[in-house]
């Protein structure tokens, strides 16, 4: 039986003036009260927020028997999508796999890619070369089904596709997950017969991972959603209203966050001591950055990948502006057993560690680091996991997802829009001279 995963506050209260978050309460207690009787901002956005306790088996075995015909007729699926259409799987996809799943297939599980998410020429150029000769599949994922970088991405993949594997091997490899009426996506699936599913209206894409956004790629990847999900429902009976304040992991992060912030605390780093966890940084950047950022406010979210970044990063943490708290994701059991090695000449002076575990090296290069940087005045959170299975990144998934929505309404925004993303959608198709942006062209050239 896994257990829960936990959020140990440690002394970051005691960087705070009155040294608890006590105090919060109230507001905390408020903002759920709000998220759960949809009286908030953003609540026509609120359908992440009961999901994984309500997704029926029959929607999960659909999902699952999808996966399994792409994993029968491919060595290789491309996951088109960005932002919200792609983190999420991208993240729980690299958490759970091995880290070099993605040189070749095992012969068990088709090697996933991600496209959509760039506009870059030689990364489309070189994906087209990958797949020359192999047997791929492509899930198209977009909400909206007009993101340029997805669309542009599609339009490549659904050729070469239909040329290397003909039209109708094409149809059956071809997913879409978007919109249930509207959009490209959804034109181009229901005129071609693609295999579809729907985005729900009232999930917003950096919430959606447990929709069929998340959980059709990861299931295809042979990943187990149901355990994924089962993580995820169980966090939200952890994060209920009902649960008392200093028992809630949701409430007590969202709390000391803001309490953070408002001691000037103004940048939060997510750190991890796994490389498997880099996109679950990329996710959780995305979801804390985009429904926080915004009228003038907000945490900015950084992240980084330790001890790899402490060669790096490490020296800015320790001595730069004291602007900045942590927040470490910890696993306390590895999957694998790998013993520090002997070696006969010991130039590098290392055998006092031989024999024991990697992981123990790497659990004290954490405790030492953590204790170096509160000494540096950095405040530290940390969050502990059992180990990286399905089930725990459900409860990891589902925990911020909660902490982000109190969060937001804690620093009065609204948590589940995304306007400030338009802007450099205007000026990039005024510039590239999109019909209907007329005006918008004009009055850049003013400017240039
Ligand atoms: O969180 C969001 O809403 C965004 O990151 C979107 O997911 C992203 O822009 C992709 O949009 P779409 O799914 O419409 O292609």
């Amino acid at each position: 039986m896994s257990k829960f995963i936990r959020l140990e506050t440690g002394n970051a209260v005691s960087f705070l003036s009155d040294q608890s978050i006590a105090a919060y309460e109230p507001r905390v207690k408020a903002a759920q009260q709000a998220l759960e009787q949809a009286t908030c901002a953003g609540n026509d956005f609120l359908g992440w927020m009961h999901l994984a306790s309500s997704l029926t088996p029959e929607h999960l075995a659909d999902i699952k028997q999808t996966a399994q015909t792409l994993r029968e007729l491919c060595d290789t699926i491309v996951v088109a999508g960005i932002g919200g259409s792609y983190l999420g799987a991208r993240a729980v996809i690299e958490a759970l796999g091995n880290s070099f799943a993605w040189l070749q297939s095992d012969g068990a599980n088709p090697v996933i890619l991600f496209a959509g998410n760039n506009i870059g020429e030689d990364y489309l150029s070189e994906l087209t070369t990958y797949l020359r000769g192999r047997k791929f599949g492509v899930i198209n994922i977009s909400k909206s089904g007009t993101t340029t970088e997805t669309a542009l991405a599609f339009r490549l993949l659904r050729k070469q596709c239909e040329d290397q594997r003909g039209i109708e091997t094409a149809r059956k490899v071809i997913v879409a997950v978007t919109d249930a009426k509207k959009g490209a996506a959804r034109t181009t699936a229901d005129k071609e017969g693609y295999k579809s599913f729907v985005i729900p209206d009232n999930v917003g894409g950096r919430f959606s991972v447990l929709t069929p956004v998340g959980l059709l790629p990861i299931a295809c990847a042979g990943f187990d959603i149901e355990a994924l999900v089962k993580g995820a429902a169980d966090m939200e009976a952890c994060c209920a209203p009902e649960v008392p304040f200093d028992q809630n992991p949701a409430e007590q992060y969202a709390a000391l966050r803001h309490a953070l912030y408002t001691a000037g605390k103004k940048i939060e780093i997510l750190v991890n001591y796994q490389p498997k966890l880099h996109c679950v940084n990329e996710w959780w950047k995305q979801l804390y950055g985009e429904s926080e950022g915004k009228d003038g406010k907000g945490i900015f979210p950084a992240a980084v990948d330790f001890t790899t970044d402490l060669h790096s990063m490490g020296q800015w943490i320790q001595d730069g502006e004291r602007t900045v708290f942590e927040t470490v994701i910890s696993v306390e059991q590895p999957n694998a057993t790998l013993l520090f090695p002997h070696d006969d000449e010991n130039l590098d002076g290392l055998n006092f560690l031989e024999g024991k575990r990697v992981d123990e090296v790497n659990k004290m290069a954490e405790l030492g680091t953590r204790l170096a940087h509160i000494d540096g005045g950095v405040p530290n959170l940390r969050i502990v996991m059992e180990r990286l299975d399905a089930y725990n990144l459900g409860q990891l998934i589902y925990f911020f997802e909660r902490a982000c929505g109190i969060s937001g309404l804690l620093l009065e925004v609204n948590p589940f829009n995304q306007p400030g993303v338009e802007a450099y959608k205007k000026n990039m198709f005024a510039l590239l001279g999109k019909p209907g942006y007329e005006a918008e062209t004009e009055a850049i050239k003013q400017r240039l």
